[in-house]
């Protein structure tokens, strides 16, 4: 296993694979930029992405008709296997190249490597199943075999860009938990940056976005949960009616009042801090804390007006 790993690992420094993906990874944002289409095959109104949730249909049928192989008298279920597995390969091909296209350039080396492979795998159960209709029993049965070795190369190859790479992943999941619960103090209102205008600044280490608007300030993870692209960097605009920053590595967009997603690609939230000034001190929590903790710095006098 450590020998399949080294040889992924040795494909994600192999640059000369951009030549292919950066291109087509041009052409395939530029199809889908801006568009409706684009949140649905990421997922975002899932919150989840979607290619993962549709590979169990095309893994799952053409698996189990290569299986069947071992059971006389199945032809016909094996037949209607490979056709539902064949159909579902589409939308779950149409998701996974539309993420594919918003990654790093060495999770995308690895990325075309996971799609050949299942090319390859669909299309030796394409000829299967026109072997199948045209007696070649013998011939189909060979095929689906090799599909099915095809189709779970290709399955380990995901494993890697999802659990090794962190494709998918949300990236500002553990924000919340690394920051101490409670109110803390993150500035002085005055060393606030200018109204619309996104800035960076730690708590425990940590990087969070502020952005000021009128009266109201806006407190989420500065790592964006796509791939961890820096948000106040970042474009603050007006999406929908409301203020929103955008990501300037692949342009996810998020709701400063919440963080939720207005655009993908990310399908995960920015974690929202609560935030409050108190004595000219802005203070923030952290939205893991328990409503009931305390912490030596809640202060003794009221919250300002203008605390939420
Ligand atoms: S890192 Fe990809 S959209 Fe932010």
């Amino acid at each position: 296993m450590s020998g399949i790993s080294g040889l992924l690992e040795h494909v994600e420094r192999t640059a000369v694979l951009d030549r292919v993906t950066a291109p087509v990874a041009d052409w395939v944002r530029g199809r889908f930029r801006g568009t409706r289409a684009k949140d649905l095959a990421h997922g975002v109104p899932l919150g989840h992405p979607a290619h993962p949730a549709l590979v169990l249909v095309p893994a799952g049928t053409l698996t189990a008709a290569t299986l069947l192989d071992l059971v006389p008298g199945t032809e016909r279920s094996r037949d209607a296997l490979v056709t539902v597995g064949l159909l579902a390969a589409v939308p779950t091909a149409a998701t996974g190249l539309a993420d594919w296209s918003e990654l790093r350039d060495e999770q995308q080396r690895v990325g075309v490597v996971h799609a050949s492979l299942n090319l390859a795998a669909l299309s030796c159960y394409a000829l299967s199943l026109g072997a199948s209709v045209t007696g070649r029993r013998g011939r189909a049965r060979v095929l689906r075999g090799a599909g099915g070795v095809l189709l779970h190369a290709g399955g380990f190859v995901g494993a890697h860009l999802a659990h090794r790479q962190a494709v998918g992943a949300n990236h500002a999941e553990q924000l919340p938990f690394q920051v101490e619960l409670g109110w803390r103090t993150l500035c002085a209102v005055d060393d606030l940056p200018g109204e619309g205008r996104p800035a960076r600044m730690l708590l425990d280490g940590n990087p969070l976005l502020v952005v000021r608007e009128a009266d109201v300030i806006h407190v989420l993870g500065e790592q964006c949960s796509h791939l961890a692209g820096p948000l106040s960097e970042g474009d603050v605009t007006v999406e929908r009616g409301e203020m929103c920053v955008r990501c300037p590595w692949h342009g996810s967009t998020f709701a400063l009042d919440d963080g939720r997603v207005v655009h993908g690609p990310a399908t995960a939230p920015q974690p929202a801090f609560g935030v409050r000034v108190v004595n000219g001190r802005v203070q923030v929590r952290s939205p893991a804390s328990p409503t009931e903790t305390t912490s030596p710095e809640t202060p003794e006098t009221p919250a300002d007006p203008d605390s939420r």
